[in-house]
């Protein structure tokens, strides 16, 4: 494992954060996760626009090119010697004394290289249980914001009655995951929230709906409800580090026959051959 931060490589372990650094005391910045699969990112361009994008929702000047920043991340990888990558990057406001007001000072960048972290195969052949929670985001979802504590509070709340993930659900409709974008299969077809202020535009999100185009299968963004959900032949997760992941239970009620769904294992297959 390696890290970056300001223009350094260093330790995974190193202390470098300043007290004044305003993600860490304010959460002000924006992130990335990105995958690389055999030394190659999956999906880099796609990871890029969103982090610029998410950095202009919140008036912030990376101050680096999309291609510079590109090349730092691809040099930390090689550098790492890691195949098999989860890489992490965010960008924050920077360093200056403690003013809730914006700051003139540069951007700060750190980023971490580390093994990628895999589903065991137990996990994937029985797919997961979730548990509905109220979605008590904002209402800026889209930006991948370093402000997580809805997300992580949700997350912990359904580990705590033995769930991989906490599906969200504003308004009667599920919106996502608190890390993931949430998918029903009923009748051959896959759904999924349309894209909006409530949900991330999850890149897993985009590939999988190119393997359905591909595949040939109707894929429809439109809101469904946590009934639609119970009653739907198939459920499953799309997020980097999860990729395509099977729901099996939700709220202790079987999804289907309790057991991966057939539509979700091939778009999971579709997925894999992507990142090659
Ligand atoms: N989570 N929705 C939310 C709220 C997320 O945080 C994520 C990603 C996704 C899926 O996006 P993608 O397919 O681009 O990874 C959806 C990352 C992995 C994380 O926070 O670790």
């Amino acid at each position: 494992a390696l890290a970056y931060f300001n223009g350094k490589i260093i330790g995974i372990d190193e202390p470098v954060i300043p007290i004044d650094e305003r993600g860490h005391q304010f959460g002000d910045g924006v992130y990335e996760v990105i995958r690389f699969y055999q030394g190659k990112p999956f999906m880099m361009k796609e990871h890029l626009e969103r982090l610029y994008k998410s950095a202009k929702a919140i008036k912030l000047e990376i101050g680096k090119e999309q291609e510079e920043l590109e090349t730092i991340m691809l040099q930390l990888v090689e550098k790492s010697g890691l195949a098999d990558a989860d890489l992490y990057m965010q960008a924050t406001r920077g360093i200056a004394p403690r003013n809730h007001l914006f700051p003139t000072c540069p951007a700060s960048i750190s980023i971490t290289v580390k093994p990628a972290r895999e589903l065991s195969q137990d996990v994937r052949t029985q797919g997961v249980k979730v548990a509905l929670l109220p979605d008590e985001r904002w209402q800026n979802c889209y930006i991948k914001s370093l402000n997580l504590l809805p997300n992580i509070l949700a997350k912990q709340e359904a580990f705590e009655q033995g769930c991989f993930e906490a599906v969200l659900v504003r308004e009667g409709i599920i919106t996502e995951g608190s890390s993931t974008n949430v998918f029903i299969v009923k009748e051959g077809r896959v759904q999924t929230a349309p894209l909006s202020n409530h949900i991330l535009a999850g890149i897993t999100r985009m590939a999988v709906k190119e393997v359905a185009e591909e595949l040939k299968v109707p894929f429809i963004e439109k809101s469904f409800t946590p009934e639609e959900l119970f009653q739907a032949d198939e459920v499953f997760l799309t997020s980097t580090t999860s990729e395509v992941l099977a729901v099996t239970n939700a709220d202790d009620c079987q999804i289907g026959d309790g057991r991966p769904g057939s539509l979700t294992m091939q778009l999971h297959k579709g997925f894999r051959q992507k990142t090659r």
